[in-house]
């Protein structure tokens, strides 16, 4: 085991905990000494332990003069936990290697700085681009206050969401329907349109063989015509957040606050993207996962509101002029003003395709 090998094994703890630490970052940590491995930890849930904690709690005594491979800087400030960089430090650890620095202007810098003032050998930058890439919703959101979007469409392989007469279920096979639920566990928030509301009646909850966490739900609704009886109002599984037009009548809303709902009031007539992001922003959403109808995602891309796509494709085939593609709106008329994408990621998934690609 090399150094680079210590360093994907701590990324790989790291990201056993992705999506479930939110607001904070996954993080994961190795202690090696003398050629072995003498502790490893992983960061599960804000406000527990860090991944650092759990590395050096399982060294113990042997810490001391020990190598710590860690995939974020050591924190240096006094959160919900002391600071990890002074626990390093008085465990006697001898040398560090950091994957990435910390973009929390909190710390940025100064946590490795601490370290190395205390005699410390610090070298950062092993793996940075993995560990940037791992934790890349992490570094949007503290950089920017929004959630970082996904959007997710499941399609035929002539690029349709449902059949003429619109059915829909399902395009996809189980697997990938299984997959999908793995990103609804990683998401803070899941949003659909009020169409998708009224037509499928969908739980948007997490639906894993082993659990998993349920993100927020988020309904764009600008009239307040979602159902009172729907699922997502009766179930109690999470909470359902309507986002309306700043123009619907304050009245209509006691019934959905009665259901548990809350409303979230835009201050223009019609729901702005962008201001809605904001919004989610500033009330703790750091990712979240789109998951139509059409009409939605058309105005995702309209005004370029993502940072993710997520397309399955199904070895299917249903034709039909009439038949619903994944994106509405008004589209956009010039090829060379089509958003440009990279792809990423490509899959099978069961016998299904899966690209994850982001704009340019
Ligand atoms: N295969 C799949 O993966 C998948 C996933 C999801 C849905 N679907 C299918 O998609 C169909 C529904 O799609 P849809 O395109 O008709 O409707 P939709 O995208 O679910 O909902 C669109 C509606 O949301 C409201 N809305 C509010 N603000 C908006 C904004 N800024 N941009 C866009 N919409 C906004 C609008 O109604 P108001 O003006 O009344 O507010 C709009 O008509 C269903 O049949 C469902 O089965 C398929
Ligand atoms: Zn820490």
């Amino acid at each position: 085991m090399n150094d680079a090998d210590y360093m994907n094994f701590a990324l790989d703890l790291a990201r056993s905990g992705l999506g479930q630490t939110s607001p904070n970052p996954a993080v994961g940590a190795v202690l090696v000494k003398d050629g072995q491995l003498i502790g490893m930890g992983a960061h599960l849930k804000a406000g527990e332990p860090h991944a650092e904690v759990h590395a050096i709690r399982m060294a113990g005594d042997k810490a001391k003069g020990a190598t710590l491979y860690v995939t974020l800087e050591p924190c240096s400030h006094f959160g919900k936990t002391p600071p990890c960089s002074d626990l390093v430090i008085l465990s006697g650890i001898r040398k560090v290697f950091v994957a990435v620095t910390d973009p929390n202007p909190k710390v940025a810098g100064t946590g490795i700085e601490r370290m190395r003032k205390a005699g410390i050998e610090v070298e950062a930058g092993l793996l940075e681009q993995k560990a940037r890439e791992l934790n890349k919703v992490f570094f949007y959101n503290i950089q920017t206050g929004l959630p970082y979007v996904t959007l997710k469409s499941a399609v035929s392989m002539d690029g349709k969401t449902a059949t003429v007469s619109g059915e829909s279920k399902w395009i996809t096979g189980e697997e990938a329907r299984i997959d999908v639920h793995h990103f609804r566990h990683q998401h803070d928030g899941i949003l659909v349109g009020v169409n998708t509301v009224v037509k499928d009646d969908p739980a948007l909850t997490t639906r894993l063989p082993s659990g998993g966490k349920n993100p927020v739900r988020i309904i764009l609704d600008t009239y307040l015509r979602t159902p009172i009886k729907s699922r997502m109002l009766t179930d109690g599984e999470s909470p359902v957040w309507i986002v309306t037009g700043g123009e619907t009548p304050p009245g209509q809303e006691a019934p959905y606050r009665e259901a548990g709902a809350e409303i979230l009031r835009m201050e223009s007539p019609e729901i702005s993207i962008q201001e809605m992001l904001a919004i989610l922003g500033k009330r703790g959403i750091t990712s979240l996962f789109v998951e139509g109808g059409a009409e939605v995602h058309g105005s995702f891309l309209k005004e370029r509101a993502f940072q993710q796509i997520i397309t399955y494709i199904a070895p299917k085939l249903v034709g039909g002029k009439e038949a619903p593609a994944s994106f509405g709106g008004t589209g956009i008329e010039k090829i060379n003003e089509a958003v440009n994408l990279t792809i990423k990621q490509v899959d099978f998934v069961g016998s299904d395709l899966r690209i994850i690609a982001e704009p340019k």
